[in-house]
């Protein structure tokens, strides 16, 4: 049972539901300010990995896990049994688009399903996974309180709480971020209130779950429309002749009313290219038509394309077709300095590439082998950048701008080189090389 007490005097246990990219981080994060922490994860191998003090997420070092490990507070299991030795259950599972592009809340209902029948008395339920407003209350709720047998806010108490992680961001992380927390009943906020700020910087009460879930899905829209406006200046300012990198530098120097966005080959991740579609489908049932967002979302997945059509006239600048050339891309993750390359716009750039008939291969530095994907199955690994390879083959495309490649030598070597991260702009020789895309 989850008490102001048990969480002040830190008896409190810490469930995590999904040991991924927000759940481990988060684990660890209770662990590390003296809390016992206890993962559920379906996938065993995580269970094995912790229990090894081994990390399965680059930018989360394995001394972190060990030394939570050896200190008696963490622990992971795939066995929902345990689930009455937590106190309060955070659930970090994914909450990806199914084939049409709808939510898909399989992950949400199925661990619902799962721990529902192992619920107890007093026990504090949180879901973290982003999705529209309406899920906690609408779709996971009935789903616990049938498995359980308990009512919400009377038997088990429920919140919502929207991760904001930004993986290998060196400035903020799990600890520092702010942390919105909604619920629907004054006992249930106040839980999850107390437990957040036990542990972290700060928690930003609201008025409901739903307020929560908006938060969270406006702040991505917020990215996705913002993304979309640079991309399509990038793409007007091109056609001028007119070098973007260099407007965004200037703009940034206005004290107020300006944010910089960055252009890019299209949007990547878990959240951005997502969560907008959760809104989306939300608005459908009020019939309210989002626009906006659509169309942000309509010039982000043309970005590739658009890519593709400056890589083929590139090469025909140098009288050659794309159907038949060598193509490089540098970076497969989705953004730099990590291992993750979930809705990388990378797939879809060597997609449309192989369709015009150009050979591809990828170096990244963080995935020496391409995981297999549900959309992508591509039996490909990261090739080495050696002079040799490099100039081998007709152009580089730099899709994602990792700060451990060396693009002095990749210029150097190359024939030519699309950068659509602007990652050689300290590249002194072979400017003349450079196409910006
Ligand atoms: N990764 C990020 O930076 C980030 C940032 C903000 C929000 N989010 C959101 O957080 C949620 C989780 O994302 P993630 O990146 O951590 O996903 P992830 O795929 O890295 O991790 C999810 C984990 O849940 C486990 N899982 C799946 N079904 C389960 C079940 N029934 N019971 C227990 N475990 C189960 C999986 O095995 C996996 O380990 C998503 O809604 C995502 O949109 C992610």
């Amino acid at each position: 049972m989850l008490t102001t007490e048990g969480i002040a005097n830190k008896t409190a246990v810490i469930g995590v539901v999904g040991m991924g990219y927000v759940g481990l981080p988060l684990a660890l994060t209770y662990a590390e300010e003296g809390f016992k922490v206890i993962g559920y994860d379906i996938d065993e191998k995580k269970a094995t990995a912790i229990k090894a003090g081994e990390t399965y997420i680059k930018h989360i070092s394995s001394d972190r896990i060990k030394d939570a490990v050896k200190k008696g507070l963490l622990e992971c299991t795939a066995d929902f049994e345990r689930i009455p030795e937590s106190d309060a259950l955070l659930v970090c599972v994914p909450t990806p688009l199914d084939d049409h592009l709808q939510p898909d809340l399989s992950f949400i209902t199925g661990t619902a399903a799962q721990i529902g029948p192992y619920l107890v008395n007093g026990q504090l339920i949180v879901l973290e996974s982003s999705s529209f407003p309406g899920t906690t209350e609408e779709v996971m709720r009935p789903v616990l309180e049938e498995h359980s047998g308990l009512t919400a806010h009377k038997g088990f108490y429920l919140a919502y709480s929207p991760e904001r992680e930004d993986p290998n961001n060196p400035r903020y992380n799990t600890k520092n971020i702010p942390k919105v927390v909604g619920a629907n009943s004054e006992k249930s906020l106040e839980l999850a209130v107390a437990l957040y700020e036990a542990a972290l910087d700060k928690a930003v009460p609201v008025s409901s779950a739903e307020a929560a879930e908006a938060t969270k899905i406006f702040e991505n829209a917020f990215r996705g429309v913002n993304i979309a406006l640079v991309n399509e200046i990038k793409v007007i300012l091109d056609a001028m002749g007119i070098d973007v990198w260099e407007v965004i530098r200037a703009a940034s120097t206005k004290p107020f009313g300006f944010m910089p966005f960055y252009p890019g080959p299209g949007l990547g991740g878990h959240c951005i290219p997502i969560d907008p579609f959760y809104l989306t489908y939300k608005a459908r049932e009020f019939e309210i038509p989002t626009r906006f967002i659509e169309l942000a979302g309509e010039i982000n997945t043309n970005m590739p394309r658009w890519v593709v059509d400056k890589v083929m006239n590139a090469l025909n600048d140098q009288r050659k077709a794309l159907n038949g050339s060598r193509v490089l891309i540098v970076g497969l993750a989705y953004k730099k300095n990590v291992d993750d390359m979930r809705e990388s716009p990378s797939l879809r750039l060597i997609e449309l590439l192989l369709e015009k008939g150009a050979s591809v291969d990828y170096h990244d530095p963080y995935l020496p082998k391409m995981p297999a994907t549900r959309r992508y199955k591509y039996d490909m690994a990261s090739v080495e950048l050696t002079p040799e390879n490099i100039s081998s083959y007709d152009t580089v495309l730099i899709a994602t701008d990792h700060d451990n490649v060396d693009y002095a030598l990749l210029v150097k070597h190359a024939q030519l080189v699309v950068d659509t991260r602007n990652a050689t702009r300290d590249v002194k020789e072979g400017r003349d090389k450079i196409v910006k895309a």
